[in-house]
């Protein structure tokens, strides 16, 4: 492992554009669990009973129950992580660019990154259904569901549920990030979901050298990653950091 974060580093302090694609995996170790895999919340529930925007529609206040209540309660904890802070280190040292995450808990942001697509949306914010009025997720009254706009409508988060349409902005951007990238570290995802599983695969058609953080591997790493670090990301990122900064 020790050689692959020694190459990595080395590669990273080369690189010209460099950019990532995140997935749960990285807020792990932020005590928000993943979707798949041990512990993942589609282990537990139905994400087309729970997480389809057809289901929303018809039943708001049960997704909410059994979904959004304690999505809510965890993201509001939640804090960013070595794996977080070790990316925004890296946009700070001038190297890492553009952040393409699936996730919606804006952890990236809060660990200081200026340029996240945020791919699957968000939940800080709710957005009504009529009128586009916003208003904060941490402002909703757990007591009074679903939320409501003054205009009548209910609130839904701004995240993309299932059978919604990525923001073609959101692809657009991130196939351009893609394409132009000569480094695209994907860090913490099954690669199962598309679009989004397909921009590694972008990148790699492009020139891109793909290098993957997970415990796990994925169905990128036989054909498309370049190598993979196996492990929690926090640590890695955390390591990768301290080697990058010895060659600076
Ligand atoms: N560090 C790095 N990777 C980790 C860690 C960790 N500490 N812990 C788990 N992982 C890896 C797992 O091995 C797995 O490959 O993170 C990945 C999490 O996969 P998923 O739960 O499938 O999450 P993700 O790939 O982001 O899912 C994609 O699916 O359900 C939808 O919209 C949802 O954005 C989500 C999309």
């Amino acid at each position: 492992m020790d050689d692959l974060i020694k190459k990595t580093a080395k590669k990273l302090v080369l690189a010209k554009n460099v950019a990532a694609l995140t997935g749960a995996g990285i807020s792990v170790e932020s005590n928000i669990p993943p979707f798949r895999g041990p512990g993942g919340i589609w282990e537990k529930i139905d994400p087309m009973q729970y997480a389809h925007i057809d289901a929303f529609i018809k039943d708001p206040v049960k997704v909410w129950d059994v979904l959004l209540k304690n999505m809510k309660e965890i993201i509001d904890l939640a804090k960013p992580n070595d794996a977080h802070l070790g990316l925004a280190r890296l946009e700070k040292l001038g190297i890492l660019k553009t952040i393409i995450t699936q996730n919606v808990d804006q952890l990236h942001q809060k660990a200081g990154n200026t340029d996240v697509i945020e791919f699957h949306g968000n939940f800080a914010w709710q957005r009504c259904m009529k009128c586009n009025n916003r208003f904060e997720t941490r402002k909703v009254d757990l007591t009074k569901l679903p939320p409501q706009c003054e205009c009548g409508e209910i609130y839904r988060p701004e995240c993309v549920f299932f059978g919604e349409m990525i923001p073609p902005d959101d692809i657009e951007r991130s196939e351009q990030v893609a394409l132009e990238c000569d480094i695209m570290l994907v860090i913490g995802t099954s690669a199962v979901v598309q679009p989004a599983a397909h921009i590694p695969v972008l990148a790699k058609r492009s020139g891109a050298t793909i290098i993957e953080i997970n415990p796990e591997r994925t169905p990128l790493t036989k054909n498309i990653s370049d190598w993979i670090i196996i492990g929690q990301a926090g640590r890695i990122m955390n390591n990768i950091i301290a080697e990058l900064e010895a060659f600076l």
